[in-house]
């Protein structure tokens, strides 16, 4: 089996401060960040931003992770990832970069923390859905090596179809 992420020892914070693009500042958020969050997805999702039941249980002690990169004290990056110890199995639920910050590989650096905690947690697989006319993030998830897998119809709930996404993670 992986093993369970140690979210409140710094661990992981210091596993996710490598190559931290100029700056910014990475991030782990816990309970005391649940309205930046939530205002972070509502910036970027709007309609379909992660609700704050959901994300009281991301960052209460439930295996899940938020975190990011921080520019002036405000989330400028964040991805939500589900954690599946059995599976060995991560699943990014939201990844995104604010829009003045696009373009500069944030997304990338977030996907490469993502592959490192995975592999240094013993995670093989790495997934995610995608809808379909995303360009921007199809080409992110191609570019890290996802490959799409299938089209889950009306895979989100406001309807829209999209890819299952996977990626393999060496031992
Ligand atoms: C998708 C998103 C996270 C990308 O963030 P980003 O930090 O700008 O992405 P990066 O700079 O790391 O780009 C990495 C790769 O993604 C792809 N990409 C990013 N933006 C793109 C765009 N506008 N058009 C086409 N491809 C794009 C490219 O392949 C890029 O590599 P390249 O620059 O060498 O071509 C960002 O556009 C975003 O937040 N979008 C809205 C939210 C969203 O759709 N999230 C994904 C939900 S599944």
């Amino acid at each position: 089996m992986a093993q369970k992420l140690k979210r409140r020892t710094g661990e992981l914070l210091e596993l996710i401060s490598t190559s931290v693009p100029s700056g910014l500042i990475p991030f782990i958020a816990g309970p005391g960040d649940l309205d930046a969050v939530r205002a972070f997805s509502q910036e970027i999702f709007r309609d379909n931003a992660l609700d704050r039941a959901y994300l009281r249980h991301s960052l209460g002690p439930g295996h899940s992770l938020v975190f990011g990169l921080k520019m002036d004290g405000r989330i400028v990056a964040c991805s939500a990832l589900e954690i599946n110890m059995v599976q060995k199995r991560i699943y990014i639920t939201e990844i995104g970069v604010s829009e003045s910050c696009r373009g500069r590989n944030l997304a990338l650096w977030m996907m490469g923390r993502i592959q490192q905690i995975a592999a240094i947690y013993g995670y093989r697989h790495i997934t995610s859905h995608v809808t379909l006319g995303n360009t921007a993030s199809l080409n992110l998830h191609k570019k890290f090596g996802m490959k799409p897998q299938r089209v889950c119809a009306e895979y989100f709930h406001d309807g829209q179809d999209a890819y299952y996404m996977h990626k393999q993670v060496a031992a």
